[in-house]
């Protein structure tokens, strides 16, 4: 499958996912929810990140003090609940991997949340993509470089928009400056939900 356009090396599927899949995938999210609530984690400079989160799969994306890693627990001790089979068809989809992702992050971001620029490297092997699922309002993604500084790009990530972050690009700085809140009537209290599902091994 051939992805709608190439931004500084990520693969943008523009409208992959219809209305309906948009919905039931939202579903799914809401026992993951039940399970394994939501929280704000601090940034490793104490600072409370403005997203919420939580996570589905063998392992869970967790920052403190202490610093960005993975965690077979949720904060609440309890395990995190399977990554659902409607997201997973969308990695195996869009990366032709046979490999199962070991985690998707969910990231919610309420009206004024964003997330700074980073690098995805808390995982052992870059080789394998990240792929990323874009739900509700619209947000404004910023795509750099791998090293730090330089130009950059964005992009408005619309409700149903996957990207696949591989390749030369997978450790591309990126971030989300801000939400357009209201373009979306997908999620019951508005805002953004941004899944990323990665090999963690
Ligand atoms: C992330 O990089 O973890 C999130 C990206 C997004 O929200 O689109
Ligand atoms: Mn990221």
């Amino acid at each position: 499958m051939k992805p709608t356009l190439t931004i500084r090396g990520f693969d943008v599927f523009r409208g992959y996912l219809d209305a309906a899949k948009q919905r039931e995938i939202v579903g799914n999210l809401r026992s993951v929810i039940r399970t394994a609530p939501l929280f704000s984690p601090e940034t490793r400079w104490g600072k409370k990140m403005s997203v919420q989160m939580t996570s589905a799969g063998k392992y869970g994306w967790f920052s403190d003090r202490r610093g960005y890693r993975y965690e077979e627990h949720h904060p609440n001790g309890g395990a995190w609940p399977p990554i659902p089979e409607a997201i997973l068809r969308v990695w195996h989809e869009v990366s032709g991997l046979e490999r199962a992702p070991d985690c998707c992050l969910l990231n919610l971001y309420r009206a004024s949340a964003k997330m700074g620029m980073h690098q995805d490297r808390d995982e052992a092997d870059f080789s394998w993509p990240v792929v990323s699922i874009s739900l509700g309002d619209d947000g404004l993604f910023r795509i750099a470089n791998e090293e730090r500084g330089g130009k950059t790009e964005s992009i408005w990530l619309q409700s149903g928009d996957v990207v696949v972050m591989g390749g030369k690009a997978r450790l591309h700085h990126h971030g989300i400056d801000r939400i357009r809140s209201g373009t979306s009537t997908l999620l019951q209290n508005g805002g953004r939900i941004n899944l990323t599902m990665r090999v963690v091994d």
